[in-house]
């Protein structure tokens, strides 16, 4: 079976054309998404329904024909099955019960409750099955670091301040939490493979905001074990991380986790990227999302500027962080356009 572009790319593969996908490109910028997402009611109930997250998974694969789909799902799905209330207030993102002590947490679980995630595993054969076969499926989790920062201040915050005050103040407890969720994430991912996902992408969208130190400690270190563990399962998976912000922490990052590709974010520096992390992994990235939305002129430039300065290696052609709700379809058919020509 000849291998998709996108797995080609992650191998190292120099293609005359990225292959391309985007973060978030199931989505509320999609009518058909917007459609579905009102019949289900809840956005969790979306997804663990498989009919409707595989349903969701494939809509921007037939309107765009992106090189890879990615399994409709959350990274919140994990605390979740560990036991943690998890709801989606509409128009105001996740709210979980904050874990921020050791009485709240000894009531997580050691491990996730199998009947929480069963429907994703059967969301990815249902989608697997369904695809062309030149279309990659892609898995994913979040990074414990990131994951951790939603379980303990219960939301998104603008600084991660709660999940640093814990560990200021708590360090033993908040390393039982991120080991809690190396293990599980781990488990989760080697269960995506088995379902059949060809990839996987590790999500550590706050790395940005650690420190030096504690980016070793509490997203490096955590996502190493996680590559480790699926390897042990699964010793050809194909492991993408995001450490969202990291920059020049990002060669470190590559070499001490032993990913096989690096997400990189909007704000990294073109020519840092050449010298110090192509040498090292493929990479994909990092059109800005505002980029995207606003489209014109500037947004042709903007694409032929990454192409040129990336494409003298592996490269994969995505978003430097999730596409926004109020993009115009008309645009992203322009990047498919530009990407592809
Ligand atoms: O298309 C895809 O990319 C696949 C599905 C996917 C979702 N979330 C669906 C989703 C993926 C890969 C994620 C990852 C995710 N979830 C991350 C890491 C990537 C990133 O964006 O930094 C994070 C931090 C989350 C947690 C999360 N889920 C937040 C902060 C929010 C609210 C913000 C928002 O966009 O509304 C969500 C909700 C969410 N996850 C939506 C979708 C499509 C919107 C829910 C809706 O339809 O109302």
């Amino acid at each position: 079976m000849t291998q998709s572009l996108f797995l080609r790319a992650l191998s190292g593969e120099i293609l005359p054309k990225p292959p391309l996908w985007m973060m978030r490109q199931a989505g509320r910028y999609l009518p058909e998404y917007r459609e579905l997402r009102a019949k289900a009611g809840g956005f969790l109930d979306l997804c663990y329904n498989p009919e409707w997250a595989a349903e969701v998974t494939l809509q921007p694969i037939r309107r765009f024909g992106f090189d890879a789909a990615i399994l409709f799902s959350d990274i919140l799905v994990i605390p979740h099955a560990l036991g943690q209330k998890l709801w989606f207030a509409q128009g105001e993102g996740p709210r979980l019960e904050p874990v921020a002590d050791a009485a709240r947490f000894s009531e997580i679980r050691e491990e996730i409750d199998p009947d929480v995630l069963a429907p994703v595993y059967e969301t990815v054969r249902r989608v697997k099955a369904a695809l062309p076969q030149d279309t990659a499926l892609i898995g994913f989790c979040g990074a414990p670091w990131t994951v951790a920062t939603y379980m303990v201040a219960g939301r998104g915050t603008p600084d991660q301040g709660p999940a640093k005050e814990l560990f200021q103040r708590d360090p033993a407890l908040f390393a039982r939490l991120i080991d809690r969720l190396v293990v599980n994430s781990a488990a989760y991912l080697t269960a995506q493979i088995d379902a059949g996902v060809d990839a996987v992408q590790i999500f550590d969208s706050w790395a940005g905001s650690l420190g030096p130190e504690d980016f070793k400690r509490w997203s490096i270190e955590p996502t190493r074990r996680i590559v480790a563990l699926v390897r042990a399962r699964h010793p050809q998976a194909k492991i993408i991380g995001f450490p969202r912000g990291a920059g020049a922490g990002i060669p470190d990052y590559v070499r001490a986790t032993g990913i096989d590709a690096v997400g990189l974010e909007t704000e990294i520096d073109r020519s840092f990227v050449r010298e110090a992390i192509q040498p090292l992994v493929p990479v994909q990235g990092h059109l800005d999302p505002q980029v995207l939305r606003a489209g014109g002129p500037e947004l042709d430039r903007e694409v032929e500027a990454i192409r040129a300065a990336f494409s003298d290696n592996a490269f994969v052609f995505n978003l430097g962080h999730g596409i926004l709700p109020d993009t115009p379809i008309a645009h992203v058919e322009r990047l498919v356009e530009l990407v592809r020509a």
